[in-house]
């Protein structure tokens, strides 16, 4: 699985990494970014949680 987060649609509410920060951070100006390129095992649902929870609808996972 992958996860992205699309930048022009970030707006900072850092729900992703408060819910997945295994597999998300934030950068010096707060946005989402993803930690490694492939989802790790077993953080696929909670990849998919922070997907659900960005109210910029600004991550994907597939
Ligand atoms: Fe950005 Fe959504 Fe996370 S707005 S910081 S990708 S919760």
């Amino acid at each position: 699985m992958k996860a992205t987060v699309d930048p022009d649609r970030c707006q900072g509410h850092a729900r992703c990494w408060e819910i997945a920060p295994e597999v998300f951070d934030l950068d010096e100006g707060g946005h989402g970014l993803v930690l490694t390129a492939e989802v790790p095992a077993g953080a696929e649902e909670i990849a998919r949680r922070a997907a659900l929870n960005c109210p910029e609808r600004a991550i994907t996972v597939r």
